[in-house]
């Protein structure tokens, strides 16, 4: 966001805090207060969560200003409170929950005001403004959390249709693209707003590989279980006929030229496998983005682990992203229909556990050339 200009930012942080409060809006305060499942917090978790983390970066780190409710901000650190517990948790509701996001978010407007966001600033967290893209990416990302709660939220009726799933029709058999052996840079340039995880660019060098150019199809995905006995995505019912989605409530007639989301990725790999191929890696997913269709409905199941590019360095905390390091979580790519595009850049790692299907999710194959 090296360009933008205060009133720029401002703007993003409003139309942001506009469309949270749109998901929210046809909501009752008990349903914000439900625990759904223990996978997800409530969503008055994630509102006040939200509002914390602008204080905490926005208002008391960069502002120096000291906290607006003492203790509060423990109860919403993800790593210190599990999803499943958060329900429990003494957090903010209803109308004083309301009346802290609007006040933390006037006090992010007067720091803003003050301080200084220029390419030449010392600050690594005010340099082009980074910490207020940290800020917009991670309401917009909590959003797509909140969306996957609404899943379960029966009757759920959006007030926009961005937040209702949808894509473009993808083949039952894609076509293959071939990607010759050499070398690929990936990650994300050092300047404008990424993650820490997304760095430092580096080359890796590919064998030559083939990758399917559009995501697997329901229609695919039906065929393989029916093939195999596999468990059906998420939210998936058998009627008589015909397989029906039943997120939200409704039930309707699943589309087999949708690509498929709600799978794990365990579903995945077992998918690929039985198609007589294998999940892309990381990287082969990047190198390809040129030429891929379909993205965007569902993340993308890769094969690899979530790791530390070489020469990570955290910034501006431990807890994005080096905490989760290791061979527990494998990355997804892309984006799905409820990830904003100020979310879904070509070098943005999403990770989740293997066996997660929650999160709106699919695949699509690779080969060895
Ligand atoms: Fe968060």
């Amino acid at each position: 966001m090296s360009s933008e200009s205060k009133a720029a930012i401002a703007e993003a942080l409003s139309e942001a805090r506009g469309r949270t409060l749109a998901l929210i809006e046809p909501l009752d305060d008990r349903q914000l207060n439900r625990v759904y499942s223990p996978i997800l917090s409530p969503l008055a978790w994630d509102l006040g969560h939200i509002a914390n983390f602008e204080e905490l970066w926005l208002v008391q780190r960069v502002g120096g200003r000291e906290p607006l409710r003492g203790e509060l901000g423990r109860f919403y650190d993800a790593i210190e409170n599990p999803r499943k517990t958060r329900g429990e948790l003494p957090i903010l509701r209803d109308r004083e929950l309301r009346s802290y996001m609007a006040d933390v978010r006037e006090r992010t407007l007067d720091v803003l005001d003050d301080v200084e966001i220029g390419p030449d600033v010392e600050d690594p967290l005010l340099r082009d403004g980074f910490v207020y893209g940290m800020l917009l990416a991670h309401e917009l990302q909590h959003n797509e959390t909140m969306l996957q709660l609404l899943q379960m939220v029966d009757g759920y009726e959006a007030v926009r249709a961005e937040f209702e799933p949808g894509a473009d029709p993808v083949p039952e058999c894609p076509e293959a693209v071939l990607i010759e052996a050499g070398e690929h840079a990936v990650g994300a340039p050092a300047r404008g707003f990424a993650y820490d995880n997304e760095r430092p660019r580096h080359p890796v060098s590919l064998p030559a590989f083939e990758i399917d150019r559009t995501p697997v199809s329901n229609g695919a995905y039906i065929s393989f279980m029916e093939a195999t006995g596999a468990e059906p995505p998420m939210y998936w019912e058998r009627n008589v006929e015909e397989w029906v989605d039943t997120a939200r409530g409704r039930r309707s007639s699943i589309d087999p030229a949708q690509p498929v989301i709600h799978v794990s990725w365990e579903q995945a790999d077992a998918f690929a496998r039985w198609a007589g191929k294998r999940l892309p890696t990381e990287f082969e997913w990047e190198a390809a983005r040129g030429q891929l269709d379909g993205i965007g409905h569902g993340w993308e199941w890769t094969s690899s682990d979530f790791l530390a590019y070489p020469g990570f360095e955290a910034f501006p905390y431990r807890e994005y992203s080096e905490v989760f390091f290791g061979d527990e979580y494998k990355v997804l790519r892309g984006g799905s229909w409820a990830t904003h595009s100020r979310v879904a850049r070509p070098t943005f790692r999403n990770w989740d556990l293997p066996q997660r299907s929650q999160i709106f999710a699919g695949l699509r194959c690779a080969r060895d050339a």
